[in-house]
């Protein structure tokens, strides 16, 4: 058992049987936002796949609520677990109020957490802007009530106050107990309201640490994302 809601013990994960990300050890407290960050194909979306179980490890454990977990995707969310991915994954010919209800939690609590959806509730989503699609994603996900949120990139694309007004309702979540695993192209916006960081490269972690030392450093983890490869060398340098 541990204490902890989301955790990667010495995972290797990829696909057919080729690891991309290698030895990862990561854990996710409840109320902690905790970054994935990394240049383009570092093994990021890999590595929330596995722990969602969408992807099988290839060596090493996954462990969700505190005990080993190997049970698929749809499984994990029936224990409380919820993925948001950059894929808004919402049904664009339904209306706003009907996709706010796919998860299950009710639409009363999604427009608490977003009352600016309030006015778009009978517009069909696909009608919607990007962020406000993103913001009915995350709506409807919280207002689920997960335990332990998985988020990939919920912000490509949006304009930063969506991606401020995004974030901020994690770290609300957050407060209330839920354990976050964010990965986030905005580095210096999550390192404003997440706990801990990891820094992906080449399907290793490279640097890891609190936000307040990883702010610090913000300009490395920027420049780890143009140049993927130099950065890397830099840090271990
Ligand atoms: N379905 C797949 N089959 C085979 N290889 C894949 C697959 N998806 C990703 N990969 C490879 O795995 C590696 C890690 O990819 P991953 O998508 O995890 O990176 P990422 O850090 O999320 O990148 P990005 O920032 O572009 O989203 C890459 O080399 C990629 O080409
Ligand atoms: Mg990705």
């Amino acid at each position: 058992m541990s204490n902890y809601l989301l955790e990667a013990r010495q995972l290797s994960a990829g696909y057919r049987g080729q690891a991309v990300v290698h030895d990862l050890a990561l854990q996710v407290a409840p109320g902690e936002i905790v970054c994935l960050f990394g240049p383009n194909g570092s093994g990021k979306t890999t590595s929330l796949l596995t722990l969602a179980g969408e992807l099988p490890p290839i060596a090493g454990s996954t462990w969700l609520l505190g005990a080993e977990c190997k049970a698929p995707l749809y499984e994990r969310v029936r224990s409380g677990l919820s993925i948001i991915t950059d894929e808004r994954s919402l049904i664009f010919g339904l209306s706003t109020r009907d996709n706010l209800r796919l998860r299950g939690g009710s639409v009363a609590d999604a427009i608490a957490l977003f009352p600016e959806l309030e006015p778009h509730l009978s517009r069909q989503a696909g009608l919607l802007s990007g962020g406000q699609q993103q913001m009915v994603a995350m709506a409807r996900s919280l207002a689920a009530r997960p335990k332990v949120l998985i988020a990939d990139e919920l912000s490509m694309g949006l304009a930063p106050q969506i991606v401020s007004r995004l974030l901020a309702s994690l770290r609300q979540a957050a407060d209330r107990g839920v354990g976050v695993l964010l990965v986030e192209q905005h580095v210096s916006q999550a390192l404003n309201v997440c706990d801990r960081a990891y820094i992906l490269n080449h399907g290793r972690v490279v640097l890891s640490g609190s936000a307040e030392e990883l702010k610090r450093q913000s300009a490395d983890i920027e420049a780890a994302y143009l140049f993927g490869h130099q950065a890397a060398e830099k840090t271990e340098s």
